[in-house]
């Protein structure tokens, strides 16, 4: 949607008012009319990394959801502070892990007598209580673009990885890159008593992915592969790692936010994509690129944006920005001091890796 020149202007001028204070930073499921006043965009894990950088900023806005927000307040200084411009931006995702879930999870893990040799790994996606868990038992955080390196790093330390949320970056991981088999990967249901599992199957499983999954990434099907091939002969077929399995099998391309956005600016002129991601950023690389000659399309028949990813809406950062500008310090986002220090070394640990 075209952005109100009047909120324009407002969010241009109090982000002028507070100058270096302020450094806003845009997940690239963002809105436009948000992008536009983005001083970095990135993935989440680029989002995490430049959230450090800018020390001398007292305010970071984050344009993301809620666990992005919070993975900042962990990895900046506490005299900065973290502003998430809609508190109801949360992740479905994220939700479906609760501390109490993952606490029965790793009791029901003892009582099979397998927690010494499992290492958690928890995807970003995932609050602060969860990374806190993961720091505490020696795991790590990974995000879609160094999930491979955070398996291999944890099979180092481990025979079994617990892999929190998402069940789809777990599995496709797994198989995708460790070459692990399916029958490797076990599906623990916190909703289930034992998870729905049995003692045998846990002590067998590689992999035990706990179910969660995006809401979001979840709609692709490989009926929409299928169908896209065929509306679109030549197409490449380009997808996030969060989408299920088949459809990840199916495609050419596997990848981050990031991941697509690069290799869609080393793609050559004439070349036509299909896109499996969130719809912001699919309609902006598509007006991105049609110039190049290089046809972006959505994955999709449907519309799919993140809902959640969509509260920050343009009047939202001009409340936060003003609201700062004027002194007054909104929706704030901290994590309290004990968790911090353990999420905090799960997330250290997915910055050292190799
Ligand atoms: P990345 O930007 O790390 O690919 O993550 C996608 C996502 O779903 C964020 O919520
Ligand atoms: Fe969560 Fe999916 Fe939205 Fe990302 S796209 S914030 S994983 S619901």
């Amino acid at each position: 949607s075209p952005s109100d020149p009047d909120l324009v202007a407002r969010a241009r001028a109090a982000k002028k008012k507070l100058g270096d204070k302020v450094f806003v930073l845009g997940h690239h499921y963002q809105r436009d009319e948000v992008i536009q006043f983005a001083d970095v965009t990135g993935d989440s894990f680029k989002l995490a990394r430049d959230a450090a950088a800018r020390p001398e900023a007292e305010y970071i806005v984050f344009c993301g959801v809620h666990f992005m927000a919070e993975s900042a307040d962990i990895l900046t200084t506490g005299d900065q502070k973290v502003v998430l411009p809609d508190l109801a931006a949360g992740c479905s995702m994220a939700d479906m892990a609760t501390a109490e879930q993952v606490a029965e999870c790793w009791d029901v893990l003892a009582e099979a007598g397998i927690t010494e040799q499992v290492v958690p790994v928890s995807y970003m996606n995932s609050s602060a209580d969860i990374k806190a868990f993961t720091g505490k038992h020696g795991g790590t955080i990974c995000t879609s673009s160094n999930a491979r390196r955070a398996l291999e790093w944890a099979f180092q330390q481990g025979e079994k990885i617990l892999f929190l949320p998402d069940q789809h970056l777990g599995r496709n991981t797994a198989v995708r890159d460790l070459g692990l088999s399916l029958d490797d990967c076990v599906v623990y249901n916190p909703h289930r008593p034992n998870g729905g599992l049995t003692v045998e199957e846990l002590r067998a499983a590689k992999m035990i992915l706990w179910r969660g999954h995006c809401s979001v990434h979840g709609r692709f099907s490989l009926e929409s592969v299928r169908d896209v091939r065929e509306r679109v002969p030549g197409v490449n077929v380009l997808v996030h790692p969060e989408c299920r399995h088949e459809v990840v099998a199916a495609a050419d391309y596997v990848g981050s936010t990031e991941y697509i956005i690069k290799t869609l600016e080393a793609a050559p002129a004439g070349s036509k994509w299909a896109i499996g991601t969130e719809l912001n950023l699919v309609r902006r690389l598509a007006n991105r690129f049609a110039p190049e000659g290089k046809e972006v399309v959505f994955l999709d028949r449907t519309v799919c944006f993140c809902s959640t990813m969509n509260r920050i809406d343009l009047p939202h950062l001009v409340w936060a920005l003003e609201s700062l500008a004027e002194g007054t310090l909104v929706n704030r986002i901290q994590v309290d001091e004990e968790t911090e220090a353990f999420a905090k070394l799960a997330l250290e640990r997915m910055l050292a890796l190799p």
